[in-house]
C-alpha cells in the first residue's frame, strides 16, 4: 500500500523548523560501533527508517540496540557476526559501511553488493582496492564482497581516484585498527566524515588531517565505546532554505549549520535571498522571484549533489536561464521529466541541464524516485497553481523525519494519503 502527498501550491512558508542529525551521517556512525565492544551512545539521531534498518543489521551481526527518543544504544558483543545480508543492503546503501569495521575489528566480512540505484551506477572499486591495499584478501563472489584479514590489517598509503564519501568511511575504520599508519589522499572532505573521525577520536582513534583530504590515521590495538552527538543535517537544512527562497517565505532553519552549507547559501544569495545567521542557525528570507543560478555539483566543499533536485525546481521558476552539471551521479536528471510534467521547460543534455524559468507551474501528479528528488518535486508542487500529488512518498521519509508536519507548521497546504483511500 503506498502513500503519497497532496500539495496545494501558493502558500508562502514562513516560521521556524527545526533540525536533526544527519542521516548521511548517523548511519556510518551506527556501523562504526562494530570496532569496540561495549556500549556506545550515540544522540540527535532522526526519526527516519533507515536508522531502524541499520539497528537490524546491527541486530543481526549479534548487537543488541535500544532506540530511545532521538538517541540510539548500541551494545556490541566481543564477537559479533560477518555477514550483511542482501535483503538489508538493497533497502539501504548505508549497510555498507559495516565492511571495514568487520574486517578491521574480526578479520573477515561478507557484505551483499548493493547494485545500482535511482540516481545511477555506484561503484565499490575503491573500497574493495583500499582493503587490498591494507592486505586484505577481498573479492566479489555470489553478489557478495568476500573480505578476509585473519592476521590484521597493516597501514599502507592509499590515493582514492574520486574523493568518494562511502570508501573514505570504509578505509578509515578499517585503518583505525591497522598495525602501523595509513594514509588515505585524495580523501572526501564531506562534514560527515568529520563527525565520523570525531566519533573515532572518541572511541581512542588516532586521525590527524579532519576536514582535509589528506587522512592520516596511526592504527591502535583497540578502540572502546563512546558517547557522540550526530551533526546536524545539511541537506535537510539546505532544502528548508532552497523552501523559503522558491516561496517568497522567511524561515528560521534553527540547529542548522551555515558554515556546512558555503555554497548552497552564496548561491541563494546570488538568486536574491537575504540569509543571516542566528542563535542556534540561520535565516531565510525572499521577497522577490528569484534570479536564476548556474551549479556544479561536486564533492564537498562543492555544491552538494543531494541538493540538485531543490537547484531544479528553483531554476524552473526563476527569472532567467540556468546551467545545471551534475559531476557525481549520471542518473540524478531522471526525475527533471517529473518536474517537467508541472511545466518546466528543461532540457538535458548528458550531465548539463538548461532550464528557461517559466512565470508559473501547474499541479500535476509526479513520481518521487529518490529521496532527494521527492523532495525537490515537493518544493516544486509548492509553487504550482493547483495540486500536486507526489507519489511514493516513501523515498522522502527516508531522508527528511516528520517533513509534511514540519511543512504544515510554516503554512503549506500538505497532506499525506493512501493510496488505496481515494
Ligand atoms: C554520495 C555523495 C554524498 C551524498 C551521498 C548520498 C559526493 C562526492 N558524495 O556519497 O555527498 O551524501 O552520495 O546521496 O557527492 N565511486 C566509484 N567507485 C567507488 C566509490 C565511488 O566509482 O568505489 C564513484 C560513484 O559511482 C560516484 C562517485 O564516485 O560517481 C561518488 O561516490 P561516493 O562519494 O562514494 O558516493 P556516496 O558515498 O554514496
Amino acid at each position: 500500500m503506498s502513500e503519497r502527498l497532496r500539495i496545494v501550491g501558493g502558500a508562502r512558508l514562513h516560521g521556524e523548523v527545526s533540525v536533526s542529525g544527519a542521516k548521511n551521517s548517523v548511519l556510518k556512525l551506527m556501523a562504526a560501533t562494530l570496532l569496540a565492544p561495549g556500549k556506545t551512545r550515540i544522540g540527535n539521531v532522526p526519526d527516519i527508517a533507515d536508522v531502524s534498518i541499520m539497528i537490524d543489521l546491527l541486530t543481526r551481526l549479534g548487537c543488541t540496540v535500544e532506540r530511545g527518543s532521538g538517541f540510539v544504544e548500541i551494545d556490541v558483543p566481543k564477537e559479533p557476526g560477518h555477514r550483511a545480508d542482501y535483503d538489508l543492503v538493497r533497502k539501504m546503501r548505508a549497510s555498507i559501511n559495516v565492511l571495514g569495521p568487520l574486517v578491521a575489528r574480526i578479520g573477515r566480512a561478507e557484505v551483499a553488493l548493493p547494485g545500482g540505484d535511482a540516481i545511477g551506477s555506484r561503484g565499490l572499486d575503491f573500497h574493495i582496492k583500499g582493503l587490498i591495499s591494507l592486505g586484505a584478501e577481498a573479492h566479489n563472489e555470489h553478489g557478495y564482497i568476500i573480505a578476509s584479514a585473519p592476521d590484521g590489517l597493516i597501514g599502507a598509503e592509499l590515493f582514492l581516484d574520486f574523493p568518494s564519501v562511502g570508501a573514505t568511511e570504509n578505509l578509515l575504520t578499517a585503518a583505525v585498527l591497522a598495525k602501523g599508519t595509513t594514509t588515505i589522499d585524495n580523501a572526501a572532505r564531506e562534514p560527515d566524515i568529520v563527525d565520523l573521525c570525531q566519533f573515532l577520536i572518541g572511541m581512542g582513534a588516532k586521525i590527524e588531517g579532519l576536514g582535509t583530504s589528506l587522512l592520516t590515521i596511526h592504527g591502535v590495538d583497540e578502540l572502546h565505546p563512546t558517547d557522540h552527538e550526530t551533526l546536524p543535517d545539511r541537506i535537510v537544512a539546505g532544502t528548508w532554505a532552497f523552501a523559503a527562497a522558491m516561496t517568497k517565505g522567511d524561515i528560521t532553519i534553527t540547529g542548522g549549520r551555515a558554515s556546512d552549507l558555503e555554497l548552497p547559501l552564496e548561491k541563494l544569495t546570488s538568486a536574491g535571498a537575504i540569509v543571516t545567521s542566528t542563535e542556534n542557525g540561520f535565516r531565510v528570507r525572499m521577497d522577490s522571484r528569484p534570479h536564476s543560478i548556474d551549479v556544479s555539483t561536486l564533492p564537498y566543499p562543492g555544491f552538494p549533489t543531494d541538493l540538485q533536485p531543490m537547484v531544479m525546481s528553483l531554476n524552473s521558476i526563476a527569472d532567467g536561464t540556468a546551467i545545471v552539471t551534475e559531476n557525481v551521479f549520471e542518473g540524478r536528471f531522471m526525475f527533471v521529466n517529473e518536474l517537467v510534467r508541472l511545466g518546466a521547460n528543461i532540457n538535458v543534455d548528458g550531465h548539463h541541464a538548461a532550464i528557461l524559468g517559466v512565470e508559473q507551474l501547474s499541479g500535476a501528479p509526479v513520481q518521487a524516485t529518490d529521496i532527494r528528488a521527492g523532495a525537490g518535486l515537493v518544493l516544486a508542487g509548492l509553487v504550482s497553481e493547483g495540486t500536486t500529488l507526489v507519489e511514493d512518498s516513501f523515498h522522502i521519509d527516508r531522508g527528511y523525519p516528520h517533513f509534511v508536519e514540519d511543512l504544515c507548521k510554516l503554512g503549506a497546504d500538505v497532506i499525506r494519503e493512501r493510496v488505496d483511500d481515494v
